[in-house]
C-alpha cells in the first residue's frame, strides 16, 4: 500500500475516480477497523481516493484520523452504496455534508448501514443531506463528545444512537437536527406526503415524487429524484437500464437495441468503466460461471474486456488465491504453488507471506524454496493484486517474474 501511494501521478486518484457522465465514481474500501499503513498514509489514502469522488461504488470508511486535517474531500460525496463507518477518529467534525443516501448494499458487522463507532473528538456528525438509508440498521455508541444528532426521524429500521442531550437550534421546530446550525436541520421527504406518495418535498399532492426516486425530489418528474431508487439513466430514473435487445412487434423477432446500456452498480453506462468486464448486459470484475473472460484490442488500440459463454465446458484456467479451487487461501505456499505451473494468466492473486517460507510439521507443510518460485518465470497477468511480504533470504530480486506485464488489481489486498 506505501509504495503505491508513493506512485501518486497516475496511481490511486486517477485510478479509483471512473468518470461516469459527470459524476465520478469511487470504489470504496473494505478495511474496516484496520489500519493498513501509518497513520499519515492512511489520511494521505483517504484523500486520494476521495477526493472528486461523488458516488461509492462500495463502501465509505473513514478510520484512524488525527489532529485537523484536511476533509473538504468528503463534502463531494452524494451517495454510497455499501455502508458508512466512522470509528477511531479524534477529529471533531466529519464534513459528509453532502451525502444523501447509503444504500446499504453491503452492511457493517452484517447490520449496520451507518456505524459511528469510538471516535474521541467526534462532536457533529453534519449529515445534513441525509435523507434515506435503504437497507440496514444504525449504530453510534462510543463518542464521548458527540452532542448530535438529536431527534432524528430515523422512520424505521434498527436503530441505536448514543449521543449528549444537546438541544437542535430553534429553527429547526420540532424537527430534528444533525448540527447545531439552522442548516443542520432534518430534510424530512418521507413523513408528512400525500397518502400514496412516498417521498415527497412537501404536503401537497404536487409535491410527490417520482415512483423511480430514493431520498426525495425537487419535482414530480424521474428526472427531479435525489437519489434513483433502481437504476440512473443520465440522470433519468428507471426501473432497468436501456435493455440488450427489443423486441420487435411487426416481426415478433428481438432485434439488438442500438441504445442499450450496460448496469455498473446503479448507473447505466455506454461502455464499461476501465478494467471492468462487459457481460451480457452489466459491468463486472469476475464472470460469471459457465463464461470465459475474452480480450480484445480495438483497431485504435483500445482494450475491451468481455465475458463470453463457454461451448460446452469453459477451458481450465489457473486461479489464484481468493478464486476457485483457492478461495479462502491467504499465501502461496509449498501445496498449492503446483498449480501455478505453466501459467501465463492467473484468476486471481498472489500473496507471500512469512508463513508461505516456513515448515509446519502438523500439516505436512514444507517450506517454500527460492528454486520452486521459478514456476512464476512464465507468469504474464494477474488479475487481482500481487502482494509480497516475506521472499526467501537466498533470492535477492524479484526476477522470477520477469514475464509480468499486467497486474489488474480487480480484488486488492485489504
Ligand atoms: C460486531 O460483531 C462482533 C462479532 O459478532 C461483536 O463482537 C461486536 O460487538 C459487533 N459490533 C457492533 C458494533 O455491533
Ligand atoms: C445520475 O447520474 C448523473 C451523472 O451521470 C448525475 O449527474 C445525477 O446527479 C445522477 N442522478 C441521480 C438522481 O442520482
Ligand atoms: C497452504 O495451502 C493450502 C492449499 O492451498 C491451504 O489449504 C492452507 O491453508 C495453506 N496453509 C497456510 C499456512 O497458508
Ligand atoms: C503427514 O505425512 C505422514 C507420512 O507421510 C502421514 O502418515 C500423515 O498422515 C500426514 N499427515 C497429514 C496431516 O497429512
Amino acid at each position: 500500500v506505501e509504495a503505491v501511494i508513493a506512485a501518486k501521478d497516475g496511481g490511486w486518484g486517477s485510478r479509483y475516480a471512473l468518470m461516469i457522465g459527470c459524476s465520478a465514481v469511487c470504489l470504496g474500501t473494505d478495511m474496516k477497523l484496520a489500519l493498513p499503513s501509518s497513520l499519515e498514509n492512511h489520511y494521505e489514502m483517504l484523500r486520494l481516493l476521495y477526493t472528486g469522488c461523488q458516488v461509492i461504488h462500495g463502501n465509505l470508511e473513514i478510520t484512524h484520523l488525527q489532529g485537523t486535517p484536511d476533509l473538504s474531500f468528503l463534502q463531494g460525496i452524494v451517495e454510497v452504496q455499501g455502508y458508512v463507518l466512522i470509528a477511531h477518529v479524534s477529529v471533531a467534525e466529519i464534513p459528509l455534508t453532502n451525502l444523501r443516501i447509503i444504500r446499504g448494499g453491503r452492511l457493517y458487522n452484517s447490520s449496520y448501514a451507518l456505524a459511528v463507532l469510538e471516535n474521541t473528538g467526534i462532536k457533529e456528525l453534519q449529515l445534513r443531506s441525509l435523507t434515506e438509508i435503504l437497507l440496514g440498521g444504525v449504530y453510534i455508541l462510543g463518542n464521548p463528545q458527540l452532542c448530535y444528532p438529536q431527534q432524528i426521524n430515523w422512520i424505521d429500521g434498527d436503530v441505536f444512537v448514543a449521543a449528549l442531550g444537546q438541544p437542535c437550534p430553534a429553527a429547526c421546530g420540532s424537527r430534528g437536527c444533525w448540527g447545531r446550525t439552522a442548516d443542520d436541520c432534518q430534510t424530512l421527504t418521507h413523513v408528512q406526503c400525500m397518502s400514496g406518495c412516498q417521498y415527497c418535498k412537501g404536503p401537497q399532492a404536487s409535491d410527490c415524487c417520482h415512483d423511480q426516486c430514493a431520498a426525495g425530489c425537487s419535482g414530480p418528474k424521474n428526472s427531479d429524484c435525489l437519489a434513483c431508487h433502481n437504476f440512473n439513466d443520465s440522470g433519468t430514473c428507471k426501473e432497468s437500464c436501456p435493455l440488450v435487445m427489443l423486441y420487435d412487434i411487426k416481426t415478433h423477432q428481438l432485434i439488438p437495441n442500438p441504445n442499450k446500456k450496460f448496469i455498473f452498480g446503479i448507473i447505466c453506462v455506454k461502455q464499461c468503466p476501465y478494467n471492468f468486464l462487459t457481460t451480457y448486459s452489466a459491468c463486472t470484475r469476475v464472470c460469471p460461471k459457465g463464461n470465459q473472460e475474452v480480450i480484445t484490442i480495438h483497431p485504435d488500440g483500445k482494450e475491451m474486456q468481455k465475458c463470453e459463454q463457454c461451448e460446452g465446458e469453459c477451458p481450465e484456467v489457473c486461479y489464484g488465491l481468493g478464486m476457485g479451487n483457492l478461495q479462502g487461501v491467504s499465501a502461496v505456499n509449498s501445496s498449492n504453488i503446483g498449480f501455478f505451473q505453466g501459467c501465463k494468466k492467473i484468476y486471481g492473486s498472489l500473496a507471500f507471506l512469512p508463513q508461505s517460507f516456513k515448515a509446519d510439521p502438523l500439516t505436512n507443510l514444507t517450506s517454500l524454496q527460492a528454486a520452486d518460485l521459478e514456476v512464476f518465470r512464465t507468469l504474464e497477468e494477474i488479475t487481482g493484486y500481487l502482494y509480497i511480504d516475506a521472499w526467501p533470504e537466498n533470492s535477492g530480486d524479484l526476477g522470477v517474474f520477469e514475464n509480468l506485464k499486467v497486474i489488474r488489481g480487480r480484488m486488492l489486498y485489504k
